[in-house]
């Protein structure tokens, strides 16, 4: 039997709401097809969003959308994107599919995205191949109330008011496809770069992000802080807001990749082993953020993670479009569990990507539409954002699997709300048992408020066009109720939500 100790008295910090983000880049079909499918689309939408995408995201709570990439910002030119679509530049989208970005989806459709949504938005300028002005200029044209040229070609283009940008990429992934720069290279850019991303809007100052590093790459995070924080005051905390990290869980590594739906029992511990080394990863880059900025005044910024696997057989291998299984439930909701943990450091994370590329929580084919097993995850965790983490701690279980991939049985996160409304997430890893859960609170006479989980016997099922509702949140009845506690059984392959007041 598992004990669950919670201590709602200790509040260890605040999960801010931007750590449940996503990111949407021009890459396959996640922004055309998925998300933006024209005015003149047979397929319903409001000013060309599909309207039951931006439904589905309406009832995930998205806090924040990043975009336009990933390593298609370090190509893109913001200004082919702007205006009369029928004069919009067509490019070739080099990194993804080779195939014609006719630049229909731009600034103001992204903006209206982000509306639709009801998220803040998190623009990615271009380092790796624009300018200084070409950043400064978009900054102005987004965000500038007052005459110059770019407020007025914002004017020109229908957008009388400026936008608020919340969030701002400063480059994406400078030490691979946004430049091949050195750590010191790309910080001495980053603080020519960010000096131009003005603040017109005092009462709203953007916060910037800086490119981090790739998976361990330690000595990445080293060289850019030792740089960006040289001969600076301590107030400037190295021209920084957030700092980013990506990590992709390759179950086989980055070569092979391995596929989506056909995997043996060791792939399955091996998959969630290393979904798990994200928390040694948040403590090594965290322990090198913690000798430049002993106050935590930066946010490690998680901006891309997820599963990525061989792309779907008969699929276009740039589209990196693949299925989503219980699997990837356990690995969003062993990630999040992690962020949770690590709120002091963790501020902001996306999920890669929001539509039909690489762990997707909607997947659509022409009209139709479907939530992936990792879309339901996030929406039973949706309560945590915004929440307090309070203390907890998970006794009595084994390590399980190979010994190689051992992992931890269960993983768990509690947090509580403004109106002291608890909320309990648990993993059961296991694929061969079930684990009775005995959960301890330090007050006595919670009330039950809702208990959910996503789970099934089959550890490969999965959501289909033409079974869509395989694998969804259902209501959990197994709850028994005493004055000091709750307890249940948790089935194996599942993720458990448990509110109580
Ligand atoms: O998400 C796919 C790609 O992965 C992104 O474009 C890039 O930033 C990362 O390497």
């Amino acid at each position: 039997m598992a004990r669950l100790v919670i201590n709602e008295e200790k509040k260890i910090g605040r999960i801010e709401p931007e750590v449940y983000g996503h990111f949407s880049e021009h890459l396959g079909r996640c922004i055309y097809e998925g998300i933006y499918v024209g005015e003149n689309s047979e397929i319903p939408n409001v000013n060309g969003m599909r309207s039951d995408v931006v439904g589905a995201l309406k009832e995930l709570k998205v806090p924040v959308l990043r975009w336009p990439g990933g390593c298609f910002a370090d190509e893109y030119h913001w200004k082919d994107g702007i205006g009369p679509r029928e004069n919009r530049k067509k490019m070739i989208n080099t990194h993804w599919g080779g195939v014609v970005e006719d630049n229909s989806f731009g600034t103001h459709e992204f903006m209206e995205l982000c509306s639709q949504i009801g998220c803040t938005n998190y623009i990615n300028g271009n380092l790796g191949s624009g300018t200084v002005q070409e950043m400064s200029e978009w900054v102005e044209y987004m965000t500038f109330n007052g005459v110059s040229p770019m407020a007025d070609l914002r004017k020109e283009n229908g957008r009388e008011e400026p936008w608020t940008v919340d969030f701002f990429g400063v480059g994406n992934e400078n030490w691979g496809c946004g430049g091949n720069m050195t750590p010191e290279h790309y910080a001495n850019e980053y603080r020519r770069y960010q000096t131009y991303v003005r603040n017109y809007d005092k009462k709203h100052p953007i916060k910037k992000v800086c490119c981090g590093a790739n998976v361990d790459d330690y000595y990445w995070t080293e060289g850019v802080l030792k740089t960006a924080f040289a001969n600076t005051e301590d107030q400037f905390h190295g021209f920084m807001d957030y700092l980013s990290l990506h990590y992709y869980v390759h179950p086989e590594g980055w070569e092979i990749k391995g596929s989506a739906t056909d995997f043996d029992d060791e792939v399955w511990y091996k998959t969630l082993n290393k979904a798990l080394y994200m928390e040694e990863l948040i403590q090594g880059h965290s322990a090198i953020m913690d000798q430049y900025d002993p106050e935590k005044k930066i946010g490690l910024s998680v901006d891309e993670w997820g599963s990525w696997y061989t792309c779907e057989p008969g699929t276009n291998p740039g589209f990196l479009y693949q299925q989503n299984t219980v699997r990837d439930a356990l690995i969003a909701g062993i990630t999040l569990n992690i962020f949770n943990k690590h709120c002091d450091r963790v501020k902001m994370a996306a999920l890669a990507q929001m539509v039909n590329v690489l762990q997707a929580v909607l997947l659509t084919e022409g009209e139709q539409m479907i939530k992936t097993p990792t879309y339901h995850v996030m929406h039973m965790y949706r309560y945590h954002q915004g929440a307090d983490l309070l203390q907890s701690a998970v006794t009595g279980i084994d390590n399980i699997g190979p010994e190689k991939w051992n992992v931890p049985k269960i993983t768990e996160s509690v947090s509580m709300d403004g109106d002291g409304v608890i909320t309990v997430t648990l993993n059961n890893l296991s694929i061969e048992a079930s684990e009775e859960i005995d959960i301890q609170f330090a007050n006595k006479g919670h009330q039950l408020r809702e208990a959910k989980i996503v789970t099934h016997p089959d550890m490969h099922a999965k959501n289909t066009f033409d079974a869509p509702k395989e694998v969804e949140e259902r209501d959990f009845d197994g709850c028994n109720v005493s004055e000091s506690g709750i307890s249940f059984v948790m089935p194996k392959n599942s993720v458990v939500e448990i509110r109580v007041s």
